[in-house]
C-alpha cells in the first residue's frame, strides 16, 4: 500500500479548501471562483462561488477543441432494437448544440425545468446535455415510472417543457409512453407549455393537439452555444424516494458536480480518457446521471448507453458480449445484474465465450452487494470487484476502494472505505459516537463534499428537516451500519421505509399509500423481503374493511395491478395476500420488521411490545401459502 489514500482522506477533511481547489483546477472554467468553499449559512454550504463554467462545454465543446473531436463520445446499444450507434465527440456536439437552440427557440430560458420522461436512446442524453448548454434545468423521470409518478414530478417541478418518445422497449413488449404522458398530464394542475417527442420506428405517436411537436421540428433549428453559468446554478433536479408518497427533489448544482465527477473518474474508478466506461443503469437514475452521461464526457471517456438487461435470451453473456465488442475497461452495475447473471450462467461459461482483456474493473452499487455475489463475479471476470456505496443525494460514492488513488485490499461486504471529502461518523440515538464495529446510525459531518445536493427543490425546510435536524452538524444517511477496527465500512441497511429492488430506490410508505386507496382495505402493511435476485421485493399485507366478502385471491390480485398502475411496473410489487389482523406493538405500531425476518427466516424473537403473539402464526402461514419456507 502506498498511503496515498490515507493522505488524500486526510487532506480532504483537514484542508478541504485546498483538496477540492486542487482539483477544480482539472476543470475549465469561463471564471475561476472567489472562494472555493462558503460555510456561512449551514447547512447550504456553498462550492466554488463566483465561478463560471458550463456542463456542457467541458463534457463536449471543449474535448472538440482539444484533439477527441472524432473520438467516440457515446455508444448507443441497443438488444431490444438490434442497434448499435457510436456518436464522436464532434457528432454529439453538434446535435446538442442544434438541440439547444430548439430549446430556445420553444422559449427555454435559463433556470426553466424541462422534464425528460424517455427511454435509454441518445436523444435523451443530448436533451439534458442541451439543457446544461443553455442553463435550463433538467429533471430526468424514469420511463418505468408509471403516470401518476410521472405527474407527481411534473406537478413539482413544473417544466415548461415535457420531452418524451412514442415509446419504449422493454425487451419482449413496447410500451407506449403517449397514455402515460397524457394521463399524468392530465392529473397535473400545472401544463407545461409544450411536449416534443421522439417518434422511434416501434410505434409512431399521434399528437393530439399542436402542443405537441415532434423532436425532429425541435432539431430543425440554429445551433445554440454554451452559456456561462455561475458554479452554484443549478444544472438538474432529480426526484428519489422519501420516507412519504411524495418524491424529493434533489438538486444539484454545476460547480461541484463537475469538479467532483472528474475527481471520481480518475481516483475511484482510474480510467484513463479515451477509455470506455459503462455504467449499466438507467438515465433515470442518479447513477446514470452521473456515470452515463457527465462523468465520461467530462473525462473524455467513451460512454455506453445500453438499453437491454443484463441477461438476454437465449444467450445470458450480454453483458459480455457488450464488453468484448466495445472493449469496455470498467464496467459499473447493480449486484442484482450479477445474481442474474449468476443463477442463469452459474459455472461462468458464457464469460469465457467472449474477449475481456481490455476489461480492468467491475464497479457495483446500488444495494449492498452479499459477499457470495462479489466473489463469484471476482473468481469469473478475474479482475477487481469494487462495491461501492451511494445515494442520489450525493450524487457520487460516499464509500468506495478509490482504485485511483491505491488500491485497498476488498473486504467482501464491506464498501472499503469513507471516498475523500466525506468524514463518516457512527452515531448512537444519543449522538454517541459508536466505537468501531458497533452498528449505528451513520452520518457524515458538514460540509458534504462538492457534487452533493444543495436543497431539496424549493424546500429548503425539508432539507433541514429530514437530513440534518437529527444530528446537528452532520448529513443523516439513513443508512445504518458500522465501521471496523481496520476503518472499513460496512453498510447494513436503511433505517427508514426505503428498500432497494433491483439496485432501484422506492419506498414502501408510497405502496402502502396505493393499498390503503383499495376500497376494500381497511389497514395493510408493505415489508421489502429478501428475493434471491434482485435483492429485495415488496410483500403487502392488507386487513380488509368489515362486512367484505370478496373473494381475496382477486383482491390481491387488484391490489397487485394498482401498484404497477399507480407506481409502475419497477415496483416489482408481485405478492400481496389478505389476513385477519397486522401483527402490531401495543401502542399501534405495526411491526413491519417482525413480518420482514420471518419472509427473510432470520430467527426472530417476539417482540415483548406485541400486542398479540398468535397473530404471527397467520402470518408465518400466510407467508408459506405464497411460498416462503416456513423456519
Ligand atoms: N419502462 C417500463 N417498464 C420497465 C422499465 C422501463 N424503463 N424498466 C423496467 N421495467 C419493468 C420491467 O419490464 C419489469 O416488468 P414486469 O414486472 O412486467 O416483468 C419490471 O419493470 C421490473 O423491472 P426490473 O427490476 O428491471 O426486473 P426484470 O425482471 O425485468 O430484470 C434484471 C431484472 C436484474 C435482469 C434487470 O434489472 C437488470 O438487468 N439490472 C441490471 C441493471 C442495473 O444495474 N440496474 C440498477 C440501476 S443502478
Ligand atoms: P439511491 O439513492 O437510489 O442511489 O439509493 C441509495 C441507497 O441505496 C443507500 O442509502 C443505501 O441504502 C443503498 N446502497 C447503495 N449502494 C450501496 C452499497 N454499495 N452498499 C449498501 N447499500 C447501498
Amino acid at each position: 500500500m502506498t498511503g496515498e489514500y490515507d493522505r488524500a482522506f486526510r487532506e480532504s477533511v483537514s484542508e478541504p479548501e485546498r483538496f477540492w481547489g486542487d482539483a477544480a483546477a482539472k476543470v475549465q472554467w469561463y471564471r475561476t471562483c472567489d472562494r472555493v468553499l462558503n460555510c456561512e449559512n449551514p447547512p447550504f454550504f456553498r462550492w466554488f462561488e463566483g465561478g463560471e463554467v458550463n456542463s456542457c462545454y467541458n463534457a463536449l465543446d471543449y474535448h472538440v477543441g482539444n484533439g477527441l473531436k472524432d473520438h467516440t463520445a457515446l455508444i448507443y446499444d441497443s438488444p431490444v432494437t438490434k442497434t448499435i450507434k457510436k456518436y464522436t465527440y464532434g457528432e454529439l456536439r453538434d446535435l446538442v448544440a442544434y438541440c439547444a437552440g430548439g430549446l430556445r427557440r420553444t422559449g427555454i430560458r435559463k433556470g426553466d425545468r424541462v422534464v425528460i420522461y424517455m427511454p435509454m436512446i441518445p436523444e435523451a442524453v443530448i436533451a439534458m446535455l442541451a439543457c446544461a448548454r443553455i442553463g435550463a434545468v433538467h429533471s430526468v423521470v424514469f420511463g418505468g415510472f408509471a403516470a401518476r409518478e410521472l405527474a407527481a414530478r411534473i406537478e413539482d417541478a413544473r417544466p415548461r417543457l415535457v420531452i418524451s418518445a412514442s415509446c419504449g422497449i422493454e425487451v419482449n413488449r413496447i410500451i407506449a409512453y403517449m397514455p402515460l404522458l397524457e394521463s399524468a398530464l392530465g392529473l397535473c394542475s400545472h401544463k407545461p407549455s409544450a411536449c416534443v417527442i421522439v417518434q422511434r420506428p416501434e410505434m409512431n405517436a399521434v399528437f393530439p393537439d399542436s402542443n405537441y411537436i415532434s423532436w425532429d421540428a425541435l432539431m430543425d433549428a440554429e445551433p445554440a452555444e454554451c452559456v456561462p453559468l455561475a458554479a452554484t446554478d443549478p444544472l438538474y433536479l432529480l426526484y428519489t424516494s422519501g420516507t412519504t408518497g411524495k418524491p424529493k427533489g434533489v438538486l444539484r448544482d454545476n460547480g461541484g458536480h463537475l469538479v467532483a465527477l472528474m475527481w471520481s473518474m480518475k481516483n475511484i474508478y482510474d480510467v484513463r480518457p479515451g477509455e470506455v466506461f459503462w455504467a449499466a443503469s438507467d438515465i433515470g437514475w442518479v447513477v446514470g446521471h452521473s456515470y452515463i452521461v457527465y462523468g465520461p464526457l467530462f473525462y473524455g471517456c467513451t460512454s455506453i448507453l445500453y438499453e437491454g438487461k443484463s441477461i438476454g435470451t437465449p444467450d445470458p453473456g450480454a453483458f459480455w458480449r457488450v464488453i468484448d465488442e466495445h472493449k469496455v475497461a470498467v464496467l459499473f452495475c447493480a449486484p442484482t445484474a450479477f445474481r442474474a447473471i449468476r443463477k442463469e450462467d452459474p459455472k461462468g461459461e458464457y464469460i469465457r465465450k467472449y474477449d475481456l482483456t481490455k476489461f480492468r474493473m467491475l464497479f457495483l452499487a446500488g444495494e449492498r452487494c452479499d459477499p457470495d455475489t462479489l466473489l463469484w463475479a471476482e473468481q469469473q471476470l478475474g479482475v477487481p470487484v469494487i462495491d461501492h456505496w451511494w445515494q442520489t443525494e450525493t450524487g457520487w460514492a460516499i464509500g468506495a476502494d478509490c482504485a485511483g488513488l491505491e488500491l485497498l485490499p476488498v473486504k467482501p461486504g464491506s464498501c472499503t472505505k469513507p471516498v475523500p471529502g466525506y468524514d463518516i461518523r457512527v452515531l448512537d440515538a444519543q449522538g454517541n459516537e459508536l466505537p468501531p464495529g458497533k452498528t449505528g446510525n451513520v452520518v457524515i459531518r458538514s460540509p458534504l463534499p462538492p457534487g452533493c445536493f444543495t436543497t431539496l427543490w424549493e424546500n429548503d425546510k425539508d432539507f433541514i428537516n429530514t437530513y440534518f435536524s437529527a444530528y446537528p452538524g452532520y448529513y443523516l444517511t439513513s443508512d445504518a451500519g458500522y465501521i471496523d477496527t481496520d476503518g472499513y465500512l460496512w453498510i447494513m441497511g436503511r433505517t427508514d421505509d426505503i428498500i432497494n429492488i433491483a439496485g432501484h430506490r422506492l419506498s414502501t410508505g408510497a405502496m402502502e399509500e396505493v393499498l390503503s386507496s383499495h376500497p376494500d382495505v381497511a389497514e395493510c402493511a408493505v415489508a421489502g423481503v429478501r428475493d434471491p435476485v434482485k435483492g429485495e421485493v415488496p410483500l403487502g399485507f392488507v386487513v380488509l374493511k368489515a362486512g367484505v366478502t370478496k373473494d381475496q385471491e382477486a383482491i390481491a390480485s387488484e391490489l397487485i395491478a394498482l401498484v404497477r398502475q399507480k407506481i409502475g411496473p419497477i415496483a416489482s410489487f408481485k405478492a400481496a395476500a389478505v389476513v385477519k389482523r397486522l401483527p402490531k406493538t401495543r401502542s399501534g405500531k405495526i411491526l413491519r420488521g417482525t413480518i420482514k425476518k420471518i419472509a427473510d427466516g432470520v430467527p426472530c424473537q417476539v417482540p415483548a411490545t406485541i400486542d398479540d403473539p398468535l397473530i404471527l402464526d397467520e402470518i408465518t402461514d400466510t407467508l408459506h401459502g405464497l411460498g416462503y419456507p416456513r423456519q
